[in-house]
């Protein structure tokens, strides 16, 4: 039988039920357990992945693919879409989606421009999946912080996230916010006060209820934080160079940092790192953020079952 997310694009989670995210939890919960029990999954024996990345990526297209040959499907992939596909010779997004629906039976896709993966969907008629476009949304990073989330803290209802880092530039905190919220998260936003997040979200989030503190020293916010999503400074997102080195070492997350935090701390971080948290911290339990990067494959796996009705 399949669900309500057959078929569908996934390009941003608010056009997604409850009802459905919980299902890629439950999903992805069953998948897990199977493949720690030592079991195999088939689901997309015959079913073929396409991954159109116009924007460097490690874990989100090799957890994609992963999560896709082991579920006995096949993967197709333009290494370097940007330069060595034919959107080097004008192709728009929307005609590459008219060709690879005839390819595959989904596709994933990551663009520099906001809004490219919808043109995608919109070119084709297999489902389409979002891996991040441009400062707009990454909404498979979401679920698959929704999931370390709950595994790391057994709940979110009535914890305080602090998001930390470049909430500006950030596509990572922009789904998440949103998802989190939606799921009983409080917020402490720090950032400063030219890598804010956008108003839109902020008000949009204060309208329906979401308790937001703004904390921009990081050592004050961890006092009272359960989990710290610490992102990266955006450099590729800056126009202006003189202005990312000025921002660059804005935070630096450190065992100090660790030690003026509440106790249990869980810190998180969508990866890739370059000097916002020192390696001293991965050694701390609480330091999550590879089992996070860890968790994408089965995330990844179920959304691709869902999506193709073969869950
Ligand atoms: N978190 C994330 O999107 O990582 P990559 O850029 O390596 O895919």
């Amino acid at each position: 039988m399949t669900t309500s997310l057959f078929g569908k694009d996934i390009l941003d989670l608010q056009l997604l039920s409850d009802d459905e995210i919980r299902l890629i939890m439950d999903t992805t919960a069953r998948y897990e357990k199977v493949m720690q029990n030592g079991g195999r999954l088939m689901n997309l024996y015959g079913k073929t992945l396409a991954t159109l990345f116009y924007e460097p990526s490690t874990r989100t297209r090799l957890s994609f693919e992963t999560a896709m040959l082991k579920m006995g499907g096949s993967v197709i992939s333009v290494a370097d879409a940007k330069t060595s596909s034919s959107a080097k010779k004008g192709e728009t997004v929307y005609d590459t989606g008219k060709m690879i629906e005839s390819y595959s039976d989904v596709a994933v896709i990551r663009h520099p421009v906001t809004g490219s993966a919808k043109e995608l969907a919109d070119g084709s008629d297999k489902p389409v999946i979002n891996a991040g476009d441009g400062a707009g949304q990454h909404p498979t990073q979401a679920l698959l912080d929704l999931y370390t989330i709950l595994k790391e803290k057994g709940k979110i209802e009535g914890l305080t996230l602090c998001l930390a880092g470049d909430l500006k530039n950030g596509r990572t905190v922009h789904s998440g916010a949103a998802l989190f919220a939606r799921m009983g998260a409080k917020f402490i936003f720090t950032a400063p006060e030219a890598l804010a997040m956008p108003d839109e979200i902020t008000e949009s989030l204060r309208k329906k209820g979401v308790e937001i503190e703004i904390i921009p020293d990081l050592m004050q916010a961890v006092k009272k934080a359960d989990v710290l999503y610490m992102t990266r400074i955006q450099q590729e997102r800056f126009e202006d160079p003189a202005e990312y080195e000025r921002l660059k070492g804005s935070y630096e997350v450190t065992l100090d940092t660790v030690k003026a935090a509440k106790k249990g701390l869980t810190i998180m971080h969508p990866l890739p790192r370059v000097t916002e948290i020192k390696t001293e911290v991965d050694s701390y339990e609480g330091a999550a953020y590879f089992r996070q990067a860890a968790n994408g494959v089965p995330v990844r796996m179920a959304l691709l079952a869902l999506v193709c009705g073969c869950e």
